[in-house]
């Protein structure tokens, strides 16, 4: 199948499916400049795996080096703009309201593109909580709003949570800690009701979000992947768009109705 003959399968799936659902990973933020975990990293942090710093293990060990890591990360998230790809889901959103977006990205991206129906599975990374979780899962801090007698050394450590003490840290979802129960039920019952699933720009490596495309396939969903290289949901997609989201999403929409 030609490249357009795939755009056009994909268009006439969107055109005929009443419910849609996207799941979206690092990838589809990549032409925004957001580098995944998995990117070779440059400068100070090179020396560092970031899976090894994403961990309570890790936070537990070195609470500054872990909250300095997200400091880094927050800035570069701070510059992003949407990309084309971004923008080309909001656009399928417009023409098919009943489709959401199911993300493991941190970064607000989506929202940012005007995208309604978005569902954080890993969290944001511009919110900050109580590590401890003090008064319920999240205990979300206002940074800025931390009050002046709370003295802490920035040099050495994070800020702590204004109730109990604890350190603050990012409000994402760290390797080997479980997702937020709302978001994923949702994400689960919105992936076996939908009739087309379109998995953009994620490696189907971790799991539970892996295991949601599958879900949609077993309940009769057709599965479309965009994304330049194979990854672990290739080989249960209907229909594959072997290119960068930013470049093959825009494709897809103006051939939509
Ligand atoms: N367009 C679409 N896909 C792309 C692009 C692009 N421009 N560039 C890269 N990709 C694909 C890669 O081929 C890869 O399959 O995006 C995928 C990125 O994979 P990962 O880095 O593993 O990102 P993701 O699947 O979102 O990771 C899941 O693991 O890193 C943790 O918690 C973090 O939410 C993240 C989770």
């Amino acid at each position: 199948m030609t490249t357009q003959a795939k755009i056009d399968a994909a268009a006439r799936l969107i055109n005929g499916a009443k419910k849609i659902a996207v799941l979206t990973g690092a990838g589809v933020s990549k032409e925004s400049g957001v580098p995944t975990f998995r990117d070779a990293l440059e400068g100070l942090w090179a020396r560092y795996d970031p899976q090894e710093l994403a961990t309570p293990q890790a936070f537990q060990r070195n609470p500054k080096l872990v909250w300095d890591w997200y400091e880094f990360r927050r800035k570069m998230v701070r510059k992003a703009k949407p990309n084309p790809g971004h923008v080309a889901l909001t656009e399928i959103q417009k023409r098919k309201p009943d489709t959401w977006i199911i993300t493991q990205n941190v970064d607000d991206l989506h929202e940012q593109a005007g995208s309604q129906n978005v569902i954080h599975l890993h969290g944001n990374i511009a919110s900050t909580k109580c590590s401890a979780d003090c008064c319920g899962k999240p205990t979300l801090i206002d940074l800025d709003a931390l009050p002046d007698t709370l003295k802490w050394d920035a040099e050495k450590q994070p800020p702590p949570c204004p109730y109990c003490g604890a350190y603050a840290r990012p409000d994402v979802v760290w390797f080997g800690e479980v997702l937020p129960a709302d978001a994923l039920s949702h994400a689960h019952d919105l992936s076996v009701a939908c009739d087309v699933m379109i998995v953009v720009g994620t490696s189907g490596l971790v799991t539970p979000a892996a295991n949601l495309p599958h879900y949609a396939k077993r309940a009769g969903a057709m599965v479309v992947e965009v994304n330049p290289d194979h990854s672990m949901i290739s080989p249960i997609a209907d229909l594959r768009l072997e290119a960068p989201s930013g470049q093959a999403l825009p494709r897809v929409v103006e051939r939509l109705n």
